[in-house]
């Protein structure tokens, strides 16, 4: 069969590197471009000017004028489950948990309500231009199996686990240390490599485990390289003391993931706001990475954190929504908060490196580059086209803009999924605003 083509023309964006470490160079912007798409994967991009005469004359072309063609949006912490609670009022982390978290997540035994469940939080990732996200799914394998169903659907690149938890939370939403094994084994057998979909190991947080637990999280981890490990770390002061208290004779609170050998390039921690040096350093050693998701700790109250030291340590680092603790689906919403929370500490989070995060830079923290996250020939060709008039007042605001610097920015402050004209997947058009 001859392979399928296709030509989008814009004005395209993507990384090749962190602006923190490469400035200018680590951007590439094409204002009259066009990204060449064969079997659902990136050819090349070039200048239209430069590749026009080398295009067949039949090849499909998809035009976009005052738009900005971009890699799809990559989410490194976000709790499905969580889709109906988001906006819980008036709780910090561990009694948000307890007063609404855990009754909502005790639906989910019922695999035909997570598929429902499933089907609404990934129509809204596509609305919202998120094309990759790692998954917390509840302590229900159906939970998973409902996932998977229905991401697999839509040929989308998904990472998800069943959530392993054996104290500290109510019988209903608990398992037990064996039976966890057991069910993510099975899990994993099931769905990992299968399309696009990848299986993460995924124990709640430290206070939710026993050591047991976590030792057979590590034992999973070590039968199954290749495997992600995903968890929470260090979000909220209340939570730290109580790690500590919970394992006396762990160093810190990374330290309890570590003894149980969880740390590697495919583990992700959401938030870390609260470390030491010596966690700092040990995430960078390993290649684990840090989901900050400033929604979630900005609404829930848990703190600011230190991107910067992050950076200075080496710690990859993408960003993460944390629905329901985070307050939106939006990957523009989330870096608004992003620089808001920066801004706090009388630091900057510029436009390129909040766009490298939430592309490239998710895609590091996920061990995926090479595959999503930039327009690399032979990259899985899922993008987002984004309409700078996409409302009266952002065509207005953004015809003011001088520089592509100062458009990213008012992008990154005001947008929201309006912004996002088409969501595209393996080059098929997955979500159109407008239908
Ligand atoms: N820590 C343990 N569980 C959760 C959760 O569901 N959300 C957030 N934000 N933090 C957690
Ligand atoms: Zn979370």
């Amino acid at each position: 069969m001859s392979p399928q083509q296709k030509v989008i023309r814009g004005a395209i964006l993507d990384f090749i590197d962190d602006p923190a470490l490469s400035g200018d160079e680590a951007w590439r912007y094409i204002e009259d471009g066009i990204l060449w798409i064969e079997d659902g994967r990136v050819k090349k991009t070039g200048s239209y000017e430069e590749l026009s005469a080398e295009l067949p004359e039949s090849i499909e072309l998809h035009e976009y004028s005052h738009h900005l063609i971009l890699p799809g949006f990559i989410d490194t912490h976000i709790h499905y489950p969580q889709t109906e609670m988001i906006a819980a009022y008036g709780e910090r982390l561990l009694e948000w948990l307890e007063t609404y978290t855990f009754p909502v997540e005790s639906k989910f035994g019922d695999e035909a309500y997570g598929r429902e469940i499933a089907s609404v939080f990934l129509e809204e990732l596509l609305k919202n231009g998120t094309t990759t996200a790692l998954v917390f799914g509840t302590v229900h394998p159906e939970s998973v199996d409902a996932f998977f169903t229905e991401a697999q659907k839509r040929r989308l690149r998904m990472i998800a686990g069943k959530v392993m938890m054996d104290r500290n939370a109510p019988d209903f939403i608990c398992d037990e240390a064996e039976q966890s094994y057991t069910d993510s084994k099975a899990l994993i057998e099931r769905w990992h490599g299968v399309d696009r979909l990848q299986y993460a190991v995924t124990p709640r947080f430290a206070p939710t485990s026993t050591d047991r637990q976590l030792e057979l999280a590590g034992k999973l981890l070590k039968e199954y390289p290749g495997v992600y490990m995903h968890t929470h770390l260090a979000e909220n002061v209340e939570e730290c003391a109580w790690v500590a208290e919970l394992f006396p004779q762990s160093k810190h609170y990374l330290d309890v993931y570590d003894q149980a050998g969880l740390l590697s390039e495919r583990s992700v921690f959401a938030h870390g706001i609260h470390l030491c040096d010596d966690a700092c350093e040990r995430l960078s050693e390993t290649g684990s990475a840090i989901a900050h998701c400033p929604t979630s700790n900005l609404f829930l109250g848990s703190g600011l954190i230190e991107l910067e030291r992050l950076a200075e340590k080496g710690v990859q680092v993408g960003v993460g929504t944390d629905v329901g603790g985070g307050t939106s689906f939006s990957m523009f919403q989330t870096l608004a908060d992003a620089y808001k929370v920066q801004a706090m500490r009388n630091r900057k989070l510029d436009p390129f490196r909040a766009l490298y995060l939430a592309t490239l830079g998710g895609a590091r923290a996920l061990d995926l580059e090479g595959c999503i996250g930039n327009f690399e020939p032979g990259c899985e060709a899922d993008f987002i086209c984004i309409d700078l008039h996409a409302t009266p007042f952002l065509k207005f605001r953004t015809e003011r803009c001088r520089s592509l610097f100062e458009t990213l920015f008012v992008l990154n402050t005001l947008g929201d999924d309006r912004l996002i004209d088409t969501t595209w997947v393996m080059g098929e058009i997955a979500h159109r605003r407008d239908s």
